[in-house]
């Protein structure tokens, strides 16, 4: 099936993000299908890409969700995940967090240090509950990834050491108020690698076993996110050998295995759409000024990270350009020496790879509206989120004007 996106860019308006629902479903089909025969929930990291649709497409698949703030586990309600399978995440909660979130009666917290433990405790006594609890464990191995997005050497801020989370877990089996049911770490995000995965894994499987001896019983067993995807020419990991390397760190232990895959799910089901606006010579250097911009899609200002460009169904020899916004910072670009044909007015520059952290990411920066985004499902296209309008950005600031 072709899909005419130059005809949808000019019914939605650019800039524009278009998201592969066909796409997405394969991809959550063919990991879970990876877990057959094992007790597997795969807790899709809202982070990555949260739009409501989004995430309700995955909940009907079965999918859980890993959610980071209350606003997402919020998002992951309202857009149909079962309660049981949602589970909260991060570094820093804040008390009106985790009451919301044990007053929800999702599926458990994910703990990050002692600190977080005794403030759940707190706020779980308070309410007289009792909270599920899962402890990130910090293998202190390193995912071979770029230093922003790897969290599992102990220079991290993420999860606790090894020693520690059996300390915590000791003192939390004891508490009337937690209940230890699950163990998670989370080493880094676009891993190419299968190796640090398999190493953290059996780091941490171990932990379970010397839990279980005295007499501490996980249930879940969460392996965290990051598979990586093909941005440019990366190898990336087959899904059975992911689940293969999994397996075999759990041998024996009876556990439902659980993994946060954001980026996997969504990155390249996505791409962004932007209209040109003008080109121009600085000197050597060959400018393609487009009306999206970094607050749109900050990935390559802010990681320098690689996203494939084209220019939708223009022929013409190529030569280098840079792609930039209309954003007044240098930063501002989606990619430099693009081999590019020659453009003109309203041409379409395609970002590809662009369905993770793309909009999630988006900023109201320079008073830019955020694009709209459209959900392609089985030959159909559908609004998911319409375009921002300067009334939405001025909402919350007109009553205050003096
Ligand atoms: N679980 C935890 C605890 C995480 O911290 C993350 C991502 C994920 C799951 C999902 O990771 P994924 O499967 O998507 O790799 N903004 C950056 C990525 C930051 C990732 C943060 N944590 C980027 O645009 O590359």
């Amino acid at each position: 099936m072709t899909i005419d996106y130059k005809a949808l860019v000019e019914k939605y308006g650019s800039p524009l993000y278009m998201y592969d629902f066909d796409y997405i479903e394969n991809r959550y089909k063919t990991l879970k299908e990876a877990f057959a025969g094992k007790k597997s929930l795969i807790n899709y990291a809202v982070k990555a890409n949260s739009n409501l649709s989004v995430i309700a497409h995955l909940a009907k698949l079965g999918a859980g969700a890993d959610c980071v703030s209350i606003g997402e586990v919020q998002r992951a309600l309202d857009a149909g995940v079962n309660k049981y399978k949602i589970i909260f995440s991060g570094v820093g909660k804040r008390d009106d967090e985790i009451e919301e979130a044990l007053e929800k009666d999702i599926l458990m917290l994910n703990l990050e240090s002692e600190a977080e433990m005794k403030r759940v405790e707190m706020v779980a006594k308070k309410l007289g509950k009792e909270a599920r609890i899962s402890i990130r464990v910090n293998p202190n191995i390193d995912p071979q990834t770029h230093p922003y997005i790897s969290t599992g050497l102990h220079e991290n801020k993420f999860g606790v050491e090894i020693d520690m989370a059996k300390r915590m877990y000791i003192y939390a089996n004891k508490s009337e108020h937690l209940n230890p049911v699950g163990i998670h770490f989370h080493i880094g995000s676009q891993l190419t690698n299968l190796d640090p995965i398999r190493e953290s894994a059996m780091i941490v499987a171990d932990l379970v076993r010397s839990l279980k001896a005295i007499k501490i019983d996980i249930k879940f067993f969460d392996v965290g996110g990051g598979l990586g995807v093909v941005y440019d020419d990366e190898t990336t990991i087959r899904e059975t050998d992911y689940t293969a390397a999994i397996f075999e760190s759990v041998k024996g232990l009876d556990l439902t295995i659980m993994c946060e895959p954001g980026r996997y799910m969504v990155a390249n089901a996505g791409a962004f759409f932007t209209r040109v606006l003008y080109e121009k010579q600085n000197g050597e250097r060959r400018f393609v000024i487009v009306d999206g911009a970094m607050n749109d899609l900050i990935r390559p200002s802010l990681y320098n990270a690689y996203h494939k460009i084209e220019a939708l169904g223009v022929e013409g020899e190529t030569t280098p350009a840079d792609v930039v916004g209309p954003v007044c910072e240098s930063g501002d670009f989606f990619g430099k020496n693009v081999p590019l044909p020659p453009l003109s007015h309203n041409d379409i520059i395609v970002v590809q790879s662009a369905g993770a952290y793309g909009f999630t990411m988006a900023s109201n920066y320079n008073t830019r509206p955020k694009p709209a985004e459209v959900a392609l499902q089985g030959g159909e296209d559908r609004l998911i989120r319409r375009r921002e309008t300067y009334e939405d950005q001025v909402r919350l600031e007109r009553e205050f004007l003096q």
